[in-house]
């Protein structure tokens, strides 16, 4: 969470932090500000609210061609302006922003800064009194920078200037993401490339334990001893108009409509000429060897978890767990003897996930990552990463990485099954050209989604989801994305276990969508329809053109009943999205949250 960003070039420095912070705006929006350095000494703006109030405040003649920005999701200290990041050292000379969380802020407090007056609650302040201390000891600023990195436990990608010697920042980076932009004349920092895709597509990672002092003709990347580090730099291939919304009203609509797009362009990037899968061959190996996955994720990812498990283990015949990976990196299970670890993760920076990584690592154990920002910090730490290829997603409430997630899976499962000589009608090619297809026609029915927000969502306060097997894998998806973005509570049950206990919260017109895409299932589901209905609930139902019977609201297209949640989350984002809408919340940035969560 949090994004900063920093450009040192020609041109007017805050129109060009504004737009980069504007993209940014996903990994938290409680506070922004700007660090300039303007014609006499650092210009400091800062806001509590979204990137436009900031906006308002800088305007549009603030001068200066160097600056660094951030904005925030309050981890230290409640949102507000006197705890918006930049923060500035007591003479005011450093000026700092920061992405992550130091740990140890307290313990640096008593040793280092006894007689500062610190002014924020926040951990970023203590870096840069830090800074301040070290240099009035008489080191230089790269070096008391480097000393002051050295001292922090915790997470960070940071970025400082100093006022005696303006022409320069000092960036920092450890566990939070960082990349440095390269041009001509002209050097930029982010969090995400993303963010500085206007000024330049030619970017340079940063390892953790690296700084950079960053001037407009060059980078040097130094590690935090001060010995140079050579890095090549990449072109990214991200279009800067995959960031933008074009002519929708939101990105949460825009990434719905794009999932046909995102689950063909998977098809196109695992098949080889001859139609065959094209997977790594250690990634292949890596799934046989194995006597027992582990699959972690967090959130939406481990929805899409679950049903990677029933792929794995019905096509390629692989025991499989699905871990919470908060629960995990503190409560660990007793593990097989040769665990192969999958991480699902759309942004590839889940701080909760990295850490179950980090020690998977330490014990020798194998990963792989699934993950839609190859060169994220869990891509690059696991053995192996395999791309969801879904492009940009920049709506907090995840979409198109789900489905891209699941369809990864399908692919891993049958290339597994084919390795092992295992016999199975299982093509999930084939299947993902059906379900790209199923899922067009599901989006060219948003009015009837539409209709189905109005009728069941816009007065309510909760609203319960029930399905089984397959269909409980998605309505978790469901409820969770109706209740990030229209702050319904909204939980999604096993249909078995309503009577064991959920069932007496019905009351007289609580709504409950229900899914049966599975013959297996499809009679005691209903059976459990009837059973709150016989309580007063407004029952909405989603079935397939196996199971469907007179009154569903919603037939799906049939497809194979092992992939139907890549096809049945489809109106369950789409109603949610309405019944956001329709309540006047903001969609695509819902309160409290952030896209990419980077803390514990
Ligand atoms: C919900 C959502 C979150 C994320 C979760 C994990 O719509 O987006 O639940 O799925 O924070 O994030 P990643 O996949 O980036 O690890």
């Amino acid at each position: 969470m949090c994004g900063i960003v920093g450009y040192i070039g020609n041109e007017q420095a805050a129109d060009i932090l504004l737009k980069g912070l504007k993209k940014l705006e996903y990994r938290g929006y409680d506070s922004a500000g700007i660090a300039l350095v303007g014609n006499e000494g650092i210009d400091l703006y800062k806001e509590q609210g979204r990137i436009a109030v900031l906006e308002e405040a800088v305007g549009t003649e603030a001068p200066g061609t160097i600056g660094i920005g951030h904005t925030r999701w309050a981890t230290h200290g409640p949102p507000s302006r006197l705890n918006a990041h930049p923060h500035q050292s007591t003479s005011e000379r450093f000026t700092i922003v920061h992405n992550g969380v130091i740990e140890n802020y307290n313990e640096l407090k008593k040793e280092f800064l006894q007689d500062v007056k610190l002014i924020s609650d926040t951990d970023t302040e203590v870096i840069v009194q830090i800074v301040e201390h070290f240099v009035n000891e008489g080191l230089s600023t790269e070096d008391a920078f480097r000393r002051t990195l050295s001292v922090l436990e915790g997470s960070y990608a940071t970025a400082l200037i100093d006022n005696d010697d303006s022409d320069v920042i000092y960036v920092g980076k450890n566990k939070s993401p960082l990349l440095i932009g390269v041009g001509n004349g002209v050097n930029v920092i982010a969090s995400d490339a993303m963010a500085m895709l206007h000024v330049t597509k030619e970017f340079m990672e940063i390892m953790d334990g690296e700084i950079v002092v960053l001037t407009q003709n060059n980078v040097k990347v130094k590690t935090l001893d001060g010995h140079p580090v050579s890095r090549d730099t990449f072109t990214t291939d991200i279009d800067e108009s995959d960031t933008e919304k074009g002519t929708y009203s939101h990105f949460m609509l825009k990434e719905i409509d794009e999932q046909p797009f995102v689950i063909r362009n998977i098809i196109q990037k695992y098949q080889d000429e001859s139609g065959d899968i094209k997977l790594d061959e250690n990634i292949r190996a890596a799934i046989n060897d194995t006597d027992r996955i582990y699959i972690i994720a967090a959130g939406t990812s481990y929805h899409a978890g679950l049903v990677g498990k029933e792929m794995l283990e019905k096509v390629a015949k692989k025991p499989v767990e699905v871990h919470i990976a908060s629960e995990f990196l503190y409560n660990e299970p007793l593990l097989s003897s040769n665990p192969l670890f999958i991480f699902i993760s759309q942004s590839g920076e889940t701080a909760d996930s990295r850490g179950v990584l980090v020690n998977a690592k330490k014990n020798g154990y194998r990963s792989i990552t699934i993950t839609n920002v190859p060169g994220s910090t869990l891509s690059r730490e696991a053995d192996f990463t395999l791309h969801t290829y879904a492009g940009p997603e920049i709506a907090v409430a995840s979409t198109k990485a789900y489905t891209a997630q699941m369809a990864v899976f399908s692919i891993l499962a049958m290339d597994s099954a084919r390795a092992q000589e295992i016999q199975t009608d299982f093509n999930a090619i084939q299947e993902l050209s059906l379900i790209a297809n199923a899922m067009e026609v599901l989006c060219d029915q948003k009015d009837v989604m539409e209709q189905i927000a109005r009728d069941y969502l816009l007065e309510t306060r909760n609203c319960f989801f029930i399905g089984r097997s397959m269909d409980y894998s998605v309505v978790q998806e469901g409820a969770l994305k109706l209740k990030e973005i229209s702050y319904i509570q909204a939980e999604g049950f096993a249909g078995g276990e309503l009577k064991h206990g959920t069932i007496a919260l019905i009351e007289d017109g609580t709504p409950v969508i229900a899914v049966t895409t599975q013959k297996a299932t499809n009679l005691n589901i209903r059976g459990n329809v009837r059973e709150v209905e016989a309580r007063g609930a407004n029952a909405c139902i989603i079935s397939t053109e196996d199971t469907k019977q007179d009154g569903d609201r919603i037939v799906l297209p049939t497809i194979n009943e092992l992939m139907t949640p890549l096809v049945s989350v489809i109106p369950l984002q789409l109603i949610s999205y309405y019944a956001a809408l329709h309540r006047g919340c903001d969609v695509d940035k819902p309160r409290n949250l952030a896209k990419s969560v980077t803390v514990e």
